[in-house]
Protein backbone atom coordinates (compact mmCIF):
# COMPACT_ATOMS: atom_id res chain seq x y z
CA UNK A 1 0.00 0.00 0.00
CA UNK A 2 1.66 3.19 -1.07
CA UNK A 3 1.13 6.19 0.93
CA UNK A 4 3.19 8.90 -0.18
CA UNK A 5 2.06 11.49 -2.82
CA UNK A 6 4.72 12.58 -5.75
CA UNK A 7 5.21 16.02 -6.33
CA UNK A 8 2.89 18.15 -8.19
CA UNK A 9 4.75 21.18 -10.11
CA UNK A 10 2.96 20.92 -13.51
CA UNK A 11 -0.61 19.85 -15.25
CA UNK A 12 1.29 16.80 -16.39
CA UNK A 13 1.92 16.02 -13.06
CA UNK A 14 -1.39 16.63 -11.63
CA UNK A 15 -3.03 14.25 -14.24
CA UNK A 16 -0.72 11.87 -13.71
CA UNK A 17 -1.21 11.73 -10.28
CA UNK A 18 -5.11 11.65 -10.90
CA UNK A 19 -4.60 8.55 -13.30
CA UNK A 20 -2.85 6.82 -10.59
CA UNK A 21 -4.21 3.27 -9.37
CA UNK A 22 -2.83 3.04 -5.64
CA UNK A 23 -5.31 1.41 -3.00
CA UNK A 24 -5.52 4.99 -1.94
CA UNK A 25 -6.68 7.44 -5.11
CA UNK A 26 -9.93 7.29 -6.21
CA UNK A 27 -11.40 5.48 -8.68
CA UNK A 28 -13.17 5.06 -11.58
CA UNK A 29 -16.38 2.61 -11.73
CA UNK A 30 -18.50 1.34 -14.49
CA UNK A 31 -21.07 -1.13 -13.82
CA UNK A 32 -23.84 -3.40 -15.12
CA UNK A 33 -25.92 -0.48 -16.12
CA UNK A 34 -29.10 -2.86 -17.68
CA UNK A 35 -29.11 -4.45 -14.51
CA UNK A 36 -29.68 -1.20 -12.49
CA UNK A 37 -31.62 0.28 -15.03
CA UNK A 38 -34.48 -2.37 -13.79
CA UNK A 39 -35.03 -0.85 -10.14
CA UNK A 40 -37.94 0.36 -9.18
CA UNK A 41 -39.00 3.54 -7.17
CA UNK A 42 -42.30 2.32 -6.66
CA UNK A 43 -41.93 1.68 -3.04
CA UNK A 44 -40.63 4.84 -1.98
CA UNK A 45 -41.84 7.10 -4.47
CA UNK A 46 -43.49 9.60 -2.43
CA UNK A 47 -39.88 10.68 -1.48
CA UNK A 48 -38.67 9.80 -4.77
CA UNK A 49 -40.27 12.91 -6.21
CA UNK A 50 -39.87 15.20 -3.50
CA UNK A 51 -35.98 14.41 -3.57
CA UNK A 52 -36.37 15.02 -7.76
CA UNK A 53 -38.34 18.68 -6.90
CA UNK A 54 -35.31 19.49 -4.63
CA UNK A 55 -32.88 18.32 -7.59
CA UNK A 56 -35.02 20.43 -9.93
CA UNK A 57 -35.11 23.38 -7.69
CA UNK A 58 -31.00 23.53 -7.96
CA UNK A 59 -30.48 25.77 -5.76
CA UNK A 60 -26.77 25.97 -5.70
CA UNK A 61 -27.12 26.88 -9.42
CA UNK A 62 -25.12 30.07 -9.11
CA UNK A 63 -23.01 28.90 -6.35
CA UNK A 64 -19.74 27.48 -8.10
CA UNK A 65 -18.98 31.01 -9.67
CA UNK A 66 -15.59 32.76 -8.53
CA UNK A 67 -15.23 35.94 -6.87
CA UNK A 68 -12.19 38.16 -7.22
CA UNK A 69 -11.00 36.68 -3.65
CA UNK A 70 -9.22 33.99 -5.99
CA UNK A 71 -7.21 35.75 -7.78
CA UNK A 72 -6.06 37.50 -4.69
CA UNK A 73 -5.10 34.53 -3.03
CA UNK A 74 -2.32 33.35 -1.08
CA UNK A 75 -0.48 31.11 -3.63
CA UNK A 76 2.40 31.17 -2.08
CA UNK A 77 2.13 28.54 0.50
CA UNK A 78 4.61 27.40 2.63
CA UNK A 79 6.16 24.19 0.14
CA UNK A 80 4.75 20.93 2.30
CA UNK A 81 1.23 22.39 2.83
CA UNK A 82 1.08 23.60 -1.39
CA UNK A 83 2.04 19.85 -2.13
CA UNK A 84 -0.46 18.43 0.46
CA UNK A 85 -3.26 21.01 -0.55
CA UNK A 86 -2.45 20.48 -4.18
CA UNK A 87 -2.57 16.48 -3.46
CA UNK A 88 -5.54 17.21 -1.42
CA UNK A 89 -7.41 19.04 -4.53
CA UNK A 90 -6.46 16.68 -7.39
CA UNK A 91 -7.56 13.85 -5.37
CA UNK A 92 -10.92 15.23 -4.70
CA UNK A 93 -11.54 16.90 -8.41
CA UNK A 94 -10.64 13.18 -9.35
CA UNK A 95 -13.30 12.00 -7.12
CA UNK A 96 -15.24 14.39 -8.54
CA UNK A 97 -14.88 13.78 -11.86
CA UNK A 98 -15.35 10.26 -11.12
CA UNK A 99 -19.05 10.45 -9.63
CA UNK A 100 -19.47 12.90 -12.99
CA UNK A 101 -18.69 10.37 -15.56
CA UNK A 102 -20.40 7.35 -13.86
CA UNK A 103 -23.22 9.06 -13.58
CA UNK A 104 -23.51 11.04 -17.10
CA UNK A 105 -23.10 7.57 -18.22
CA UNK A 106 -25.72 5.58 -16.19
CA UNK A 107 -27.83 8.69 -17.63
CA UNK A 108 -26.92 7.62 -20.88
CA UNK A 109 -27.94 4.22 -20.03
CA UNK A 110 -31.29 3.68 -18.44
CA UNK A 111 -34.06 3.79 -19.85
CA UNK A 112 -36.04 3.82 -16.21
CA UNK A 113 -37.47 7.16 -16.30
CA UNK A 114 -36.67 7.65 -12.51
CA UNK A 115 -33.22 6.69 -12.98
CA UNK A 116 -32.17 8.50 -15.61
CA UNK A 117 -33.32 11.87 -14.06
CA UNK A 118 -31.76 11.45 -11.25
CA UNK A 119 -28.36 10.33 -12.42
CA UNK A 120 -28.73 13.41 -15.37
CA UNK A 121 -29.37 16.41 -12.19
CA UNK A 122 -26.23 14.43 -10.33
CA UNK A 123 -24.08 14.40 -13.15
CA UNK A 124 -24.66 17.86 -13.63
CA UNK A 125 -23.98 18.49 -9.57
CA UNK A 126 -20.90 16.69 -9.94
CA UNK A 127 -19.53 18.62 -13.34
CA UNK A 128 -19.64 21.58 -11.24
CA UNK A 129 -17.63 20.44 -8.43
CA UNK A 130 -14.97 19.18 -10.53
CA UNK A 131 -14.90 22.34 -12.83
CA UNK A 132 -14.51 24.67 -9.64
CA UNK A 133 -11.71 22.56 -7.89
CA UNK A 134 -9.44 22.66 -10.98
CA UNK A 135 -10.29 25.90 -11.43
CA UNK A 136 -8.23 26.50 -8.65
CA UNK A 137 -5.77 24.08 -9.38
CA UNK A 138 -5.13 25.80 -12.52
CA UNK A 139 -4.20 29.35 -10.47
CA UNK A 140 -1.36 27.19 -9.33
CA UNK A 141 -1.08 26.10 -12.72
CA UNK A 142 -1.81 22.40 -12.48
CA UNK A 143 -5.09 21.86 -13.57
CA UNK A 144 -6.05 18.01 -14.27
CA UNK A 145 -6.72 17.13 -17.93
CA UNK A 146 -10.54 15.69 -17.19
CA UNK A 147 -10.77 14.50 -21.10
CA UNK A 148 -7.65 12.85 -20.71
CA UNK A 149 -8.53 11.32 -17.62
CA UNK A 150 -12.03 10.22 -18.96
CA UNK A 151 -9.97 8.04 -21.67
CA UNK A 152 -6.96 6.94 -20.00
CA UNK A 153 -7.94 6.05 -16.55
CA UNK A 154 -8.57 2.20 -15.76
CA UNK A 155 -12.80 1.63 -14.96
CA UNK A 156 -13.15 -0.61 -12.15
CA UNK A 157 -16.08 -2.91 -12.88
CA UNK A 158 -18.64 -3.13 -9.50
CA UNK A 159 -21.76 -4.92 -9.54
CA UNK A 160 -25.05 -2.88 -9.00
CA UNK A 161 -25.17 -3.58 -5.69
CA UNK A 162 -21.72 -3.13 -4.64
CA UNK A 163 -21.85 0.61 -7.02
CA UNK A 164 -24.58 1.40 -4.28
CA UNK A 165 -22.65 0.80 -1.35
CA UNK A 166 -19.60 2.57 -2.69
CA UNK A 167 -20.99 5.48 -3.91
CA UNK A 168 -23.53 5.95 -1.18
CA UNK A 169 -20.68 6.32 1.31
CA UNK A 170 -18.37 8.12 -1.23
CA UNK A 171 -21.12 11.00 -1.37
CA UNK A 172 -22.30 10.49 2.33
CA UNK A 173 -18.83 10.90 3.72
CA UNK A 174 -17.99 13.77 1.15
CA UNK A 175 -20.89 15.68 2.85
CA UNK A 176 -19.33 15.00 6.29
CA UNK A 177 -15.87 15.77 5.39
CA UNK A 178 -16.64 19.51 3.46
CA UNK A 179 -19.34 20.29 6.83
CA UNK A 180 -16.51 19.54 9.02
CA UNK A 181 -13.97 21.61 7.84
CA UNK A 182 -16.52 23.93 6.96
CA UNK A 183 -17.30 24.17 10.51
CA UNK A 184 -13.63 24.12 11.93
CA UNK A 185 -13.30 27.04 9.67
CA UNK A 186 -16.37 29.01 10.75
CA UNK A 187 -15.01 28.58 14.21
CA UNK A 188 -11.36 29.50 13.38
CA UNK A 189 -11.65 31.93 10.40
CA UNK A 190 -7.69 32.58 10.87
CA UNK A 191 -7.10 29.08 9.49
CA UNK A 192 -8.93 29.39 6.15
CA UNK A 193 -5.78 29.71 3.74
CA UNK A 194 -7.78 29.34 0.81
CA UNK A 195 -11.19 30.92 -0.51
CA UNK A 196 -12.11 27.71 -1.91
CA UNK A 197 -13.39 26.34 2.23
CA UNK A 198 -16.08 28.85 1.81
CA UNK A 199 -17.58 26.78 -0.65
CA UNK A 200 -17.78 24.05 1.44
CA UNK A 201 -21.42 24.52 3.20
CA UNK A 202 -23.93 24.74 0.28
CA UNK A 203 -21.18 22.51 -1.86
CA UNK A 204 -21.94 19.53 0.78
CA UNK A 205 -25.86 20.11 0.07
CA UNK A 206 -25.37 18.72 -3.10
CA UNK A 207 -23.59 15.91 -1.56
CA UNK A 208 -25.70 15.50 0.81
CA UNK A 209 -28.85 15.01 -1.72
CA UNK A 210 -26.44 13.03 -3.82
CA UNK A 211 -26.18 10.21 -0.81
CA UNK A 212 -30.09 10.64 -0.24
CA UNK A 213 -30.67 9.25 -4.22
CA UNK A 214 -28.49 6.28 -3.25
CA UNK A 215 -30.36 5.77 -0.05
CA UNK A 216 -33.49 5.45 -1.59
CA UNK A 217 -32.52 3.39 -4.23
CA UNK A 218 -31.16 0.76 -1.96
CA UNK A 219 -34.55 1.15 0.54
CA UNK A 220 -36.52 0.40 -2.91
CA UNK A 221 -35.27 -2.69 -2.42
CA UNK A 222 -34.84 -4.49 0.93
CA UNK A 223 -33.30 -7.73 -0.22
CA UNK A 224 -29.91 -5.16 -0.85
CA UNK A 225 -29.96 -4.28 3.18
CA UNK A 226 -30.95 -7.76 5.08
CA UNK A 227 -29.39 -11.43 4.16
CA UNK A 228 -25.68 -11.61 3.47
CA UNK A 229 -25.42 -8.21 2.14
CA UNK A 230 -25.09 -7.14 5.59
CA UNK A 231 -21.90 -8.42 5.20
CA UNK A 232 -20.89 -6.75 2.03
CA UNK A 233 -22.12 -3.88 3.75
CA UNK A 234 -19.84 -4.19 6.59
CA UNK A 235 -17.02 -4.64 4.04
CA UNK A 236 -17.74 -1.75 2.65
CA UNK A 237 -17.43 0.47 5.55
CA UNK A 238 -14.51 -0.72 6.51
CA UNK A 239 -12.76 -0.41 3.47
CA UNK A 240 -14.19 2.65 3.04
CA UNK A 241 -13.26 4.19 6.44
CA UNK A 242 -9.77 2.48 6.31
CA UNK A 243 -8.82 4.37 3.43
CA UNK A 244 -9.61 7.50 4.67
CA UNK A 245 -7.85 7.14 7.95
CA UNK A 246 -4.59 6.03 5.98
CA UNK A 247 -4.93 8.72 3.31
CA UNK A 248 -5.83 11.38 6.15
CA UNK A 249 -2.99 10.66 8.34
CA UNK A 250 -0.67 11.95 5.65
CA UNK A 251 -1.93 15.09 5.12
CA UNK A 252 -0.61 16.05 8.97
CA UNK A 253 0.46 19.93 7.59
CA UNK A 254 -2.72 20.61 5.78
CA UNK A 255 -4.62 19.57 8.36
CA UNK A 256 -2.50 21.70 10.85
CA UNK A 257 -2.74 24.60 8.62
CA UNK A 258 -6.33 23.83 8.85
CA UNK A 259 -6.24 23.83 12.53
CA UNK A 260 -6.96 20.37 12.52
CA UNK A 261 -6.23 16.74 14.25
CA UNK A 262 -6.10 14.31 11.69
CA UNK A 263 -7.61 11.39 13.87
CA UNK A 264 -9.93 13.76 15.81
CA UNK A 265 -10.87 14.57 12.54
CA UNK A 266 -11.39 11.72 11.00
CA UNK A 267 -13.89 10.07 14.13
CA UNK A 268 -15.87 12.93 13.42
CA UNK A 269 -16.28 12.32 10.32
CA UNK A 270 -16.99 8.59 10.83
CA UNK A 271 -19.59 9.83 13.92
CA UNK A 272 -21.68 12.09 11.21
CA UNK A 273 -21.09 9.84 8.36
CA UNK A 274 -22.31 6.41 10.79
CA UNK A 275 -25.43 8.73 12.07
CA UNK A 276 -26.23 9.39 8.40
CA UNK A 277 -26.48 6.20 7.34
CA UNK A 278 -28.94 4.92 9.88
CA UNK A 279 -31.32 5.64 7.21
CA UNK A 280 -30.16 2.88 5.15
CA UNK A 281 -27.28 0.00 6.94
CA UNK A 282 -28.82 -2.50 9.25
CA UNK A 283 -25.31 -2.58 11.01
CA UNK A 284 -23.15 0.18 12.14
CA UNK A 285 -19.43 -0.06 13.22
CA UNK A 286 -18.20 0.88 16.55
CA UNK A 287 -15.74 3.24 15.41
CA UNK A 288 -15.53 3.96 19.42
CA UNK A 289 -13.90 0.39 20.34
CA UNK A 290 -10.46 0.30 21.11
CA UNK A 291 -9.69 -2.53 19.05
CA UNK A 292 -11.07 -0.61 15.73
CA UNK A 293 -8.64 2.51 16.43
CA UNK A 294 -5.92 0.24 17.09
CA UNK A 295 -6.52 -1.34 13.58
CA UNK A 296 -6.97 1.40 12.04
CA UNK A 297 -3.48 2.77 13.28
CA UNK A 298 -1.72 -0.40 12.12
CA UNK A 299 -3.04 -0.35 9.04
CA UNK A 300 -1.64 3.57 8.69
CA UNK A 301 1.69 2.32 10.17
CA UNK A 302 1.42 -1.00 7.45
CA UNK A 303 1.18 2.04 4.77
CA UNK A 304 4.13 3.70 6.28
CA UNK A 305 6.48 0.78 6.21
CA UNK A 306 5.34 -0.17 2.86
CA UNK A 307 6.44 3.11 1.34
CA UNK A 308 9.97 3.07 2.75
CA UNK A 309 10.19 -0.85 1.35
CA UNK A 310 9.05 0.52 -1.91
CA UNK A 311 11.78 3.22 -1.90
CA UNK A 312 14.52 0.40 -0.67
CA UNK A 313 13.91 -1.30 -3.59
CA UNK A 314 15.32 -4.27 -4.70
CA UNK A 315 14.72 -8.45 -3.90
CA UNK A 316 14.37 -7.16 -0.02
CA UNK A 317 12.39 -3.95 -0.35
CA UNK A 318 9.80 -6.51 -2.62
CA UNK A 319 9.91 -9.23 -0.31
CA UNK A 320 9.17 -6.93 2.71
CA UNK A 321 6.50 -5.24 0.24
CA UNK A 322 4.40 -8.73 0.29
CA UNK A 323 5.12 -9.07 3.84
CA UNK A 324 3.14 -6.18 4.71
CA UNK A 325 0.42 -6.96 2.16
CA UNK A 326 -0.23 -9.99 4.11
CA UNK A 327 -0.22 -7.84 7.38
CA UNK A 328 -2.45 -5.32 5.91
CA UNK A 329 -4.72 -7.95 4.61
CA UNK A 330 -5.05 -9.80 8.14
CA UNK A 331 -5.42 -6.24 10.07
CA UNK A 332 -8.37 -5.69 7.48
CA UNK A 333 -9.52 -9.38 8.11
CA UNK A 334 -9.42 -8.70 12.27
CA UNK A 335 -11.12 -5.05 11.52
CA UNK A 336 -13.94 -7.19 9.74
CA UNK A 337 -14.58 -9.93 12.83
CA UNK A 338 -14.86 -7.24 15.34
CA UNK A 339 -18.67 -6.45 16.93
CA UNK A 340 -20.89 -4.40 15.06
CA UNK A 341 -23.76 -1.93 16.12
CA UNK A 342 -27.61 -3.36 15.37
CA UNK A 343 -29.85 -0.34 13.54
CA UNK A 344 -33.07 -0.47 12.98
CA UNK A 345 -33.63 0.94 9.31
CA UNK A 346 -36.34 3.91 10.01
CA UNK A 347 -39.71 4.40 8.05
CA UNK A 348 -39.12 7.42 6.84
CA UNK A 349 -35.46 7.67 4.43
CA UNK A 350 -34.66 11.16 3.97
CA UNK A 351 -33.13 13.69 6.10
CA UNK A 352 -32.35 16.82 6.48
CA UNK A 353 -28.71 17.61 6.61
CA UNK A 354 -28.13 19.23 10.06
CA UNK A 355 -24.15 19.27 11.32
FE1 LIG B 1 -19.54 16.44 -5.75
FE1 LIG C 1 -21.74 13.89 -5.11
Amino acid sequence: METTAPLIASSQDATAVANQETMLTPRFYTTDYAKMNKMDMSSVRAEWDKLMLEFEGDNNHDHFQRTPEFSSEIRDLPPALRQEFLDFLVSSVTSEFSGCVLYKEMEKQFTNPDLKLAMGYMARDEARHAGFINMSLRDFGVAVDLGFLKRAKKYTFFRPKFILYATYLSEKIGYARYISIFRQLERHPEHRFHPIFKWFERWCNDEFRHGEVLALMMRSDPKLLSGVNKLWIRFFLIAVYGTMYVRDHNRQELHTALGLDSTKYDFEVFDITSQIARQVFPIELDVEQPKFRAGLERLRLIGVASDAAQKQGGVIGKLKGAGLAIAAATTFARLYVLPTKRNQIPPQVLMVPTW
